[in-house]
């Protein structure tokens, strides 16, 4: 029997998603939630882009939770709202629905996330007998399934390096990667990312999960980041770029031991800009692709993978959100066969595209 599925909020992730649950197989969509008055009582095939199926956005959570439901997709925007995030997230899960979500990037390593909003996440889940699992494509993916897939073709790890070298030009987010990250504003602006503690708790999960998975203990995490400015104005979906202003940045999470940086998870990202503008040094992705993921693995033997991604517009950004919400929807049926509790990548059996092959 399908599993049903309730979707919250249709963003950018949520548009794919929602678009999936409707054509998945496994899948039956039972309800729509949306925030923006402008969605509510709108049919959930307008809200995705496809054919109208007969169910319709309402802004009533309490109804939705009512219905009879085995997952909510959770997919309001998270990080510039942590604390309404968490409220809603517990709110669904004592409902007793699984919840899967890309939103709130601290959770995706549950035993590295802060620990009294943990303990409420688990308290809920327990109470509703139910399971949440969190994710995405960086991080996410990039940093977990795909190295550790990896490194299971080594006899030795001596290094584990993963990075996004992405443009986010063609990306609406101008309250998380736009605002947060402090593109379009000084070099000095205190951006909420860059705040100490900022970088770690966002990708610093992806760091200790690695160590757990290796099997290592790391002496400390460190972070690091660069800014630089765009010598001309830019143009991009979410936000103009004057000249003088932040258009590239490098940041990076480090897993130490003995002093050695063993574990890293990085991006460097650019708005709208050529990189040889404002970084000609950072690294940028092989010949053919205008952005992409990066793992290199130094060990027996050692591995270099490259990522490209492109979504059905032929748009890296498209790809990428699409990607991030199928990471979390092909998790569903391991999800809700979980045992309640918060659950990372470590937790799951391999998840893949299953009858999604429309033969
Ligand atoms: N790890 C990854 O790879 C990755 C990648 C991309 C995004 N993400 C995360 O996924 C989440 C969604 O990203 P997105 O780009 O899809 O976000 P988005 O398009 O900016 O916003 C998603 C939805 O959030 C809802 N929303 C906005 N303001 C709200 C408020 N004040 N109260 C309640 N709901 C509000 C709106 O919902 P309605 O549609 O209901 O009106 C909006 O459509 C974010 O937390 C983001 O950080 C993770």
């Amino acid at each position: 029997m399908a599993l049903r599925v309730i979707q919250w909020s249709t963003g950018n992730v949520g548009y794919h998603a929602l678009r999936a649950i409707i054509h998945h197989p496994d899948l039956e969509l039972v309800g729509v939630f949306a925030h923006s008055p402008a969605k509510v009582g709108k049919d959930a095939g307008e809200l995705c882009g496809i054919e109208p199926v007969g169910i319709t956005a309402t802004n009533n959570a309490q109804e939705l939770l009512a219905m009879q439901a085995d997952c909510v997709a959770y997919m309001a925007q998270g990080e510039p709202r942590p604390r309404e995030t968490v409220n809603d997230l517990c709110m669904i899960l004592e409902a007793g629905k699984n919840v899967v979500t890309p939103s709130l990037i601290s959770l995706y390593y549950p035993p590295f996330s802060n620990q009294k909003i943990r303990q409420r996440i688990e308290a809920a889940c327990q109470k509703g007998g139910v399971s949440l699992y969190a994710s995405g494509l960086d991080p996410g993916f990039s940093g977990d399934a795909l190295p550790f897939t990896l490194m299971s073709l080594c006899e030795r790890v001596d290094s584990v390096r993963v990075a996004e070298l992405f443009d986010y030009g063609t990306y609406n987010d101008p309250a998380f990667t736009g605002e947060y990250f402090g593109f379009g504003k000084p070099i000095d602006y205190p951006a909420a990312l860059f705040a100490p503690g900022g970088i770690k708790w966002g990708w610093g999960g992806i760091v200790q999960m690695t160590a757990d998975a290796l099997g290592v203990t790391l002496d400390e995490i460190r972070e690091a980041h660069e800014r630089r400015v765009t010598p001309k104005t830019l143009h991009t979906k979410m936000m103009t770029v004057e000249a003088g202003t932040v258009a590239a940045l490098h940041f990076q999470v480090q897993g130490i031991v003995k002093g050695r940086p063993v574990i890293v998870a990085e991006h460097y990202n650019r708005l709208g800009s050529d990189i040889f503008d404002c970084a000609p040094d950072w690294p940028k992705p092989p010949e053919g692709l205008p952005s992409c993921y990066r793992v290199q693995i130094e060990g027996s033997p050692s591995l270099t993978c490259y990522l490209g991604i492109k979504g059905y517009d032929g748009d890296h950004n498209t790809g990428g959100v699409t990607a991030t919400a199928m990471r979390v929807i092909n998790a569903i049926p391991a999800v809700c066969a979980a045992k309640p509790g918060m659950l990372s990548t470590l937790d799951l059996p391999l998840v893949t595209a299953r009858h999604l092959m429309f033969t």
